[in-house]
């Protein structure tokens, strides 16, 4: 049992392969944190807790004159605004008499094996022997608020699972003003860093590393999805740690909607973590024996550096989060006709691009936008989701049977959260969008956002697109979602709730998607937001796969799949071949470089493949045949950062590994050729030391030399060229 309570000490001790988690019950039944770090066994921590009269600091009243007793001060498990804590706090909860606090004490306690569904929301999963669970209910006794807060612990993978649930226990009616899910306070100061994730649209999921200084640093999203802006992904880390060594800690939210994510350093320089719902616009009313689920936060820790970090979360999310067959089947190699057509399609246009897929040994084509209502540009149709027969003319069954018959399986566009001014879905349904009446809505991208909390929304949508996928046998949806929500008012609610939408909008969304997976079990949806601005653990509960950017520029490619690889698995993200010159940047880089960063996640081409040589055709035919080949090394073996591909001038490179270490597979690609340069050469990691591999070129070197002395690569040419090599342990 990875879960232990020492009744004596009220220590609970939580222990992973490399970790330990302390908290404490003190005399007063505060839950204080004690401890989160590398492994410590047999060792009560809270000696880690010093509390000192620190000024003018808030005393609860049965302090009885013990000035040292202060929420302010003492590192808190959940902490709680209105009693005395001014750090930033996970709840505020306003009462009847408009009064905003909580005073939250130890209640009871429960462990267990396994590891319970949050209700409603996608959650880390597990069975008796892979999770403990321990349940903590503190209580506030004036309000009759409970909080439980839960802690499962994947021993293995060095995660624990963490989330509250809140409940009304009391007999008047509470107003949550804001319900995080995780608080982390460290009692003693420590030289942090942050890492967090920003982009924008094309240009998503860049590195970014600062120190921690006093205040507080935030990242967040109000725009409806988690967005490309900020990612709900951070990690804290120790100043000097790097891929290889220092402590760190991820920080991952189970959950897709607006979110922050803050860190702040108080005057005693401790430092407090929290994570979860943002506050901003938001409350829920919780009536008399209700309750509230906040979100799961995954967290993971290493003392190796994000290298071992990545690897021990990429690897729990595939077996702990991902589900149905994706998650340890190849997803089906795909053409996608977005940058091959755009809206410009019909029947024919697309079964050319079938018969050339299905020659070159792609196994599905996706038909993207434009296939509904009367929608020829961007501008009508969202919510009309009915096949438009002038360029369909048989149906998408018809359709779909032709593309079986040459042996293809068939995938589909949806935006199903959208509806546009222009279309007919508005005209019979106005009130079913987010609108503030008075107001005409803001528009994105021509479209106005359906309120997803709706039962009416969710039939509707429900039954058009289980409607489409039994008729047109669909193995495959594309789920989009392209807009930042405005105007988040709900006809089912009233004004003074008016807070809950943006949270209804995400469950609604949740709970359309887990219904169309019990219908269609093996239906893979591939999720998007215009690109990787919804990339988070809470999509990949529902998605193996996520379309990681519109950018297809294979290098720019380069560092969005490096900011991805630190939080989510390889095997999730959708990477495509394109055409050059590109459709974003222009730029254009050879076809096997393209390739060869496609194949480091969920690969696909989207291209007009009716316009490749025979030359090209022959090159495509040997990637696929090359990827199917690979794709388990790359998909499920660990991966390997070798540069810094945010900052690299001169060459990117990477690293895969299978799990016995038997096989490697260096990847590299120049992106600055250099006259006369120095030696080309890279460290490899995760190779068995003692071991002899063997390169494609015959060439032996053992485990140690590879990872201590490096690969010393020939001169290489060429703008964006590339190259791979296999490595082959021998016996
Ligand atoms: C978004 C997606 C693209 C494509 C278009 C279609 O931008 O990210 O891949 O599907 O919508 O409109």
């Amino acid at each position: 049992m990875s879960i232990n309570y020492c009744e004596k000490e009220r220590v609970f001790t939580l222990q992973t392969q490399n970790a330990t988690y302390q908290m404490i019950v003190d005399s007063h039944g505060y839950l204080l944190h004690c401890y989160y770090g590398a492994k410590i066994e047999r060792q009560n921590l809270s000696y880690c807790i010093q509390p000192q009269d620190r000024g003018f600091a808030a005393n609860p009243p049965d302090a009885a004159g013990d000035r040292t007793l202060s929420p302010d001060t003492l590192p808190q498990e959940y902490s709680t605004f209105g009693v005395g804590d001014f750090r930033e706090s996970c709840l505020d909860v306003r009462d009847k008499n408009g009064g905003v606090a909580a005073d939250l004490r130890y209640g009871s306690y429960r462990i267990y094996p396994g590891k319970k569904p949050l209700n409603g929301l996608p959650a880390a999963y597990g069975n008796e022997k892979d999770v403990d669970t321990l349940e903590i209910d503190l209580r506030d006794e004036v309000s009759g608020l409970v909080v439980t807060l839960r802690y499962s612990v994947f021993a293995q993978w060095d995660v624990i699972a963490r989330s509250a649930e809140i409940f009304n226990r009391g007999t008047g009616v509470l107003i949550l003003e804001r319900a995080l899910s995780c608080c982390l306070d460290e009692p003693v100061p420590a030289s942090r860093d942050i890492l967090t994730f920003y982009g924008r649209h094309m240009g998503e999921r860049n590195l970014e590393r600062m120190p921690l200084r006093h205040g507080k640093f935030r990242v967040d999203s109000m725009r409806g999805a988690s967005s490309p802006h900020y990612n709900p992904f951070v990690i804290l880390c120790d100043s000097a740690a790097t891929e290889t060594a220092g402590n760190c800690w991820a920080f991952s939210l189970v959950y897709s909607g607006n979110f922050i994510a803050q860190a702040e350093v108080d005057q005693i320089d401790t430092l407090r973590f929290v994570m979860g719902i943002a506050p901003q616009n938001f409350s829920w009313e919780l009536k008399p024996g209700a309750s509230f689920q906040a979100p799961e936060v995954l967290l993971c820790f290493s003392d190796y550096g994000f290298d071992a970090l990545s690897n021990r979360l990429n690897g729990f999310q595939m077996q702990h989060l991902v589900r149905g067959k994706y998650r340890t089947e190849r997803c089906p190699i795909l053409v996608n006709n977005w940058e091959a057509t755009y809206f410009d399609f019909d029947e024919e246009r697309l079964l050319a691009l079938a018969r050339e897929a299905k020659e070159v040994g792609i196994e599905m084509l996706v038909l993207d936008d434009g296939w509904f209502g009367e929608r020829n540009d961007d501008t009508t149709s969202l919510g009309d989701w009915f096949v438009n027969r002038q360029k369909l003319p048989d149906g998408l069954a018809g359709f779909g049977a032709k593309l079986r018959a040459l042996g293809l399986q068939f995938g589909l566009w949806f935006e199903p959260e959208m509806v546009s001014p222009i279309s007919c879905l508005m005209e019979q349904h106005p009130d079913w969008c987010l609108h503030i009446p008075g107001r005409e809505n803001v528009t994105s991208r021509s479209q106005c956002v359906l309120d997803m909390g709706l039962s009416a929304v969710q039939e509707y949508l429900f039954e058009r697109m289980s409607g489409l996928i039994r008729e047109a046998k669909l193995a495959y949806i594309k789920w989009d979602m392209n807009r930042s929500i405005t105007n988040a008012r709900s006809m089912a609610l009233p004004p003074h709730r008016q807070g809950e939408v943006w949270h209804r909008y995400i469950l609604g969304v949740y709970a359309l998607l887990e219904r169309l997976l019990n219908a269609f079990p093996q239906l893979l949806i591939e999720s998007c937001a215009s690109g990787g601005g919804r990339y988070d653990a809470g999509m990949l509960y529902y998605s193996p796969q996520v379309w990681a950017s519109d950018n297809t520029d294979a290098v720019d490619r380069l560092k969005i799949q490096y900011g991805n690889s630190f939080g989510f698995p390889m095997k999730t993200m959708g990477s495509h071949v394109s055409v050059c010159p590109n459709h974003q940047t222009g730029r254009t880089a050879p076809l096997e470089t393209r390739a060869l960063t496609a194949m480091c996640g969920s690969f696909g081409y989207e291209m007009d493949l009716t316009q490749l040589s025979d030359v090209e055709k022959k090159q495509i035919k040997a990637q696929i045949e090359l990827f199917k080949h690979q794709w388990q090394l790359h998909q499920l073996g660990e991966y390997h950062r070798l540069t810094d591909a945010q900052n690299d001038r001169w060459f990117t490179a990477w690293q895969v590994v299978s799990e016995d270490k038997s096989v490697a597979l260096v990847q590299l690609v120049l992106l600055a050729p250099r006259a006369n340069a120095p030696v080309l050469s890279v460290r490899l990691r995760g190779l068995q030391e003692d071991a002899v591999y063997e390169d494609d070129g015959g060439t032996r070197y053992t485990g140690a030399a590879l990872m201590k002395a490096g690969l010393a690569l020939p001169p290489m040419r060429g703008d964006y060229s590339s190259i791979q090599i296999e490595f082959q342990r021998l016996l």
